[in-house]
């Protein structure tokens, strides 16, 4: 494939940053850098698409953070046909991790992890997805 070249201006700050990521994930040169960035991006891209996905929501709270589980619960009824399963853990006296399984399009998962995540009292929330294909 015949390589194409373009001058790119950064700030000093974006520029440092550039080569702390060359540095902490072994880029060759910058051009691999941003590559990879640049792929990381249009995959995510895609998912924004109507593509099907599966993965998985992974929170942390404390349950007795007063209404969190009662809010969770009702928000996962109103996602119910996205959710295959959910795993609760009891790391300690207070907190919980739960991992729901997803599968479903991009943007539904991405509205339901953030509805969840945004519920007042979650300590950590984040989701995973990986394309089919
Ligand atoms: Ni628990």
């Amino acid at each position: 494939m015949q390589v194409k070249r373009f001058g790119v201006s950064l700030e000093e700050d974006l520029y440092s940053e550039l080569d702390r990521l060359v540095l902490k994930y072994q880029f060759p040169n910058r051009s691999q850098a941003i590559r990879y960035l640049i792929k990381k991006y249009s995959v995510e891209d895609e998912w924004e698409e109507n593509q099907e996905v599966a993965g998985a929501i992974v929170l942390v709270y404390d349950h007795h953070k007063r209404g969190l589980q009662t809010k969770s619960t009702e928000v996962q009824h109103d996602f119910h046909h996205l959710i295959l399963s959910v795993q609760h853990i009891h790391l300690d006296h207070y907190t919980c991790l739960e991992t729901i399984a997803v599968k479903g399009e991009a943007r539904d998962l991405k509205m339901l992890a953030n509805s969840l995540i945004a519920i007042k009292g979650i300590k950590h929330g984040e989701l995973v997805m990986t394309a089919k294909e």
